[in-house]
This record gives C-alpha cells, structure tokens and sequence, in this order.
C-alpha cells in the first residue's frame, strides 16, 4: 500500500480576521491543507485551535514585506513541502476625503492592498511556475466602480485587478492561473471599524439583495475561484456584492 497523496496546500494571507479568516476555515472544510498567516499572529494561533486542517505557522507576517512575502512561502513549501494555492485577503481602508488625505496615507492604503498582492504573488508565482497552481487576490467592488471616501483604496483595488489580469496572461503558460474576487459590503471587523450599523443602513438601500454581506459568502466564492471547479476561468473578476455592481 502506497501513502494516500498529501493534500493540497493553500496559503490564506489575511486569516486572522474577517473574509480571510471564513476562507480558511471554508477551504480548510474542503479538505484543503490551509497554512493561515496575517500581521496579526494572536488571531491566527486562535483558529487554528479553533479548527481542523489549519495550519499556525508562528508570527507575524507582514505582507506590504517582499521578504517576508518570501519568508512566508519558504516556510509553507518547507511545513508541506507544496503550495498549490495563494488567497490574499490582506486589506485595510478608511472613509476620509480625498483632500484631507496625506501622500503618507496613500501611501499606506497602496501598500496594504495592491504592493502586498504583488509581493505575495510574487513569491508564489516563484514556485508555481514549476508546479502550476491557482491564485486568488482580494479586491472591491470599489475598484470596479470607484467609491466616494475612498479614492486611494479604490485605486489600489483597481490595481489589483489589472495585475490579476496581466498574470493571468503571463503565468497561463505555467498553468497558474489569476483570478480576484471583489467584495461588495460584508459585515467584518474592517466594516465596523469604517462605521458598522450607521453605515451599513444607508449603504444597504443601494443594494438590490438589500443586505450586507457574511464573510463566509465571500469565502464560497474564493473557494470556487481556487478550486478545480474553475479550472477554465483566469484573469477574472467575480463580485460579491448583492448586485450592488452589475459590470463584467
Ligand atoms: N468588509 C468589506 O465590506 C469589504 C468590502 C470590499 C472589499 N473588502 C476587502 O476584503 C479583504 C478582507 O477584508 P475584511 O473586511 O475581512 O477585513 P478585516 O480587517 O476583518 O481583515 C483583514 C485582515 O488582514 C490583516 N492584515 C492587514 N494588513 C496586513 C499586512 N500588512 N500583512 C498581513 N496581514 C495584514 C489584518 O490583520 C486582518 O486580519 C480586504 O482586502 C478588504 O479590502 C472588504
């Protein structure tokens, strides 16, 4: 009798809070091997006590990093000796207006939500290229349509899409495919701390599903852009949002 084959292994960067942290656990219920990583390591020890299939690699993982990007897939190949799989939730945004921002800020909000998917499917893409593999990024429905209070972030998003959109095409030859999934209002951490109830009521009117989205919706979707069941899907863009976007 030979070994079953080791599962897949899929790297959750942005796990400790949050669409990461329902991805992990939603991949992790699929079998997947998940090795969850975030800035915050407090949050990412929790789960995977919480839950089966989850790997806690240790410490803190800065993603805006490109040495800790690479850091952080050395220790996921060396933990389980693959990595089949790349979703970045990383993110932050803040509601202000544009002419009160500093080049400080915007500097911040591109690192946060565009560099650290560069880093990070950077340091994937150096091992998928051998393997083939599947990629998915986080973007916003803002970067899609852009958003009032949000200029930057919607530009970072924005990025986001057209860098999946260019790997998608670069990496196709190595069998990695690109895809984003673009979040319209879901109830996280990072909802709540933009506004929580007070925002959530005069966005939701807007919505035609008339309702906020869970983080494990969002989850269902990575999951499908991940998996097998997508196999003849890249370079695309799947939002999440209640139909709040209507755009290809
Ligand atoms: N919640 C929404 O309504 C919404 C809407 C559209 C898009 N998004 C996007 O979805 C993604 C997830 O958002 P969320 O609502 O789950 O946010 P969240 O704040 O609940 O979770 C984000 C996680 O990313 C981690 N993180 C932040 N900076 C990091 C860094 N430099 N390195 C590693 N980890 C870092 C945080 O510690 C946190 O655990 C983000 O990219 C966000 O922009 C969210």
């Amino acid at each position: 009798m030979t070994d079953p084959a080791p599962a897949p292994t899929a790297l959750v960067v942005g796990a400790g809070s949050g669409i990461g942290r329902a991805t992990a656990i939603t991949l992790a219920d699929a079998g997947l091997r998940v090795v969850a990583a975030d800035l915050n390591p407090a949050a990412v020890t929790a789960l995977a006590a919480e839950h089966e299939g989850i790997v806690d690699l240790g410490g803190a993982w800065d993603a805006t990093d490109p040495e800790a990007c690479r850091a952080l897939v050395a220790a996921v190949v060396a933990e389980t000796g693959r990595l089949d799989h790349l979703v970045t939730t990383v993110g932050w945004t803040a509601i202000t207006r544009f002419l009160d921002e500093t080049p400080d800020y915007w500097r911040r909000i591109i690192d946060v939500n565009l560099m650290s998917a560069i880093h990070l499917a950077a340091a994937a893409g150096e091992v998928m290229r051998e393997t083939g593999g599947s990629i998915v990024l986080t973007a916003s429905e803002a970067g899609v349509v852009g958003t009032s209070g949000e200029a930057v972030y919607s530009a970072a998003k924005g990025g986001v899409i057209a860098l999946a959109k260019s790997l998608a095409r670069e990496w196709a030859r190595f069998g990695i495919r690109v895809n984003v999934v673009a979040p319209g209002v879901t109830e996280t951490p990072l909802l709540v701390e933009q506004g929580g109830e007070a925002l959530l009521s005069s966005i939701v009117r807007g919505i035609p599903l008339r309702r906020a989205g869970a983080p494990s919706e969002i989850a269902d979707a990575i999951a499908y852009l991940v998996s097998a069941r997508s196999s003849y899907v890249t370079g695309q863009t799947l939002c999440v949002g209640g139909g709040l976007t209507m755009s290809s």
